[in-house]
């Protein structure tokens, strides 16, 4: 059946731009998280959700659907995405300073197949715009576990790539329940490089030693650091990635980020330049999510992302051996209510 908001909203949203209907969405769940009758509205369109606990080494999930970065990159509506029913939320990918991002127009629906190319390039609003707003979230008790996705700046040479990471890291560490560390958009030239062995190690060597430090300055344990990982890895790199993390002492691993594959797609815009994600990302991903659970099982908890749009789906991922789970590209069509809805599907 078809929610409201597919058969009334999503026709109108539809009709602009897909980076326009996101600021307005945006706009719309800031302003409902921050008035009286908003929450409770939010609330509604959520209904009731159905608390499932998982425990990830420090981390405390209230059930196992979280949103994946990119959707609040500039932590802008944490507390209104929670009301819809996430139980965890990855904002950013943040930089430490502004930047644009590419062009517009830089993402693409592809409806026909369920899916989004985009080519965004990490625009943002600095690590610093975001922290009053991080400061803020950390203070209030809150039911949700709060990711925040490191990143570096388009013009940082791929050498000095750990300085903007620790950069980022040390602006965000005292109100982060997890690190996610981004080295796996399509979208920043060079990016994906920091996957292969001599940059991982060194910068995963910098960033734990910095979560050790600031972790011990402030008296609290180390931050659950988590990388997040393309699918568009040979199962070579990807056995290279995992020693490294390992070796590293890495928390978990997210799997996957969009890809560059272009394989099996109907809709006209399929030749846009990008990153692709949503349903035809879901096979792949969920294979890497079970290579990565035979190979390092145990040692390596997984965020499972890619595909998601229905409780099917998710099953998938979790039989797959992810511990929880996240999604963009299906929250955009199916809207609001759809991570309720797939909780209660799950929980049936
Ligand atoms: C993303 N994604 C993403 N990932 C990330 O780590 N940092 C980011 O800034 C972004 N930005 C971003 C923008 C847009 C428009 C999209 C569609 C996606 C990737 C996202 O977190 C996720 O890994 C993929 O989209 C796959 O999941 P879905 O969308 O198939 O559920």
């Amino acid at each position: 059946m078809s929610s409201i908001y597919e058969t009334l909203f999503f026709p109108g949203l539809r009709r602009l731009d897909p980076e326009t209907a996101h600021d307005r969405t945006l706009n719309a769940l800031g302003l409902a998280q921050s008035s009286r009758a908003g929450r409770p509205a939010l609330r509604r369109i959520a209904g009731s959700i159905p608390i499932v606990p998982v425990q990830v080494g420090a981390l405390h999930f209230p059930n196992p659907l979280g949103l994946a970065a990119g959707f609040d990159k500039d932590a802008r509506v944490v507390a209104g995405l929670a009301e819809l029913g996430f139980g965890h939320i990855e904002v950013g990918t943040l930089t430490p300073r502004p930047q644009t991002g590419n062009p517009r127009p830089r993402i693409f629906r592809l409806p026909a197949d369920k899916a989004l190319i985009n080519r965004m390039g990490f625009p943002n609003g600095g690590v610093a715009a975001a922290v009053p707003r991080l400061r803020a979230l950390a203070s209030q008790p809150r039911d949700y576990v709060l990711g925040v996705s490191l990143g570096k700046q388009k013009e940082t040479a791929l050498e000095e790539a750990a300085g903007d990471y620790v950069t980022v890291m040390r602006a965000v560490h005292a109100y982060a329940d997890y690190l996610a560390v981004n080295i796996s958009s399509p979208n920043t030239p060079g990016l994906r490089e920091l996957q292969g062995g001599r940059y991982l190690e060194h910068l995963l060597a910098a960033l734990a030693v910095e979560n050790r430090t600031l972790s011990a300055v402030a008296g609290v344990p180390a931050k659950p650091l988590w990388v997040k990982i393309a699918p568009d890895l040979s199962w070579a790199e990807l056995d290279e990635i995992l020693a490294a993390l390992i070796g590293a002492g890495i928390d978990g691993v997210i799997a996957t980020n969009t890809t560059v594959g272009r394989e099996g797609l109907k809709d006209k815009a399929r030749g846009e330049t990008g990153g692709l994600s949503g349903a035809p990302l879901r096979r792949r991903s969920t294979e890497i999510i079970a290579y990565i659970a035979r190979q390092a099982g145990g040692t390596l908890p997984i965020i499972g992302v890619g595909g998601i749009v229905t409780a099917d789906d998710v099953r998938e991922k979790l039989d797959a051996g992810a511990a929880v789970v996240q999604l963009y590209t299906s929250l955009v069509y199916g809207g609001p209510g759809l991570p309720g809805r797939l909780l209660r599907d799950l929980a049936s």
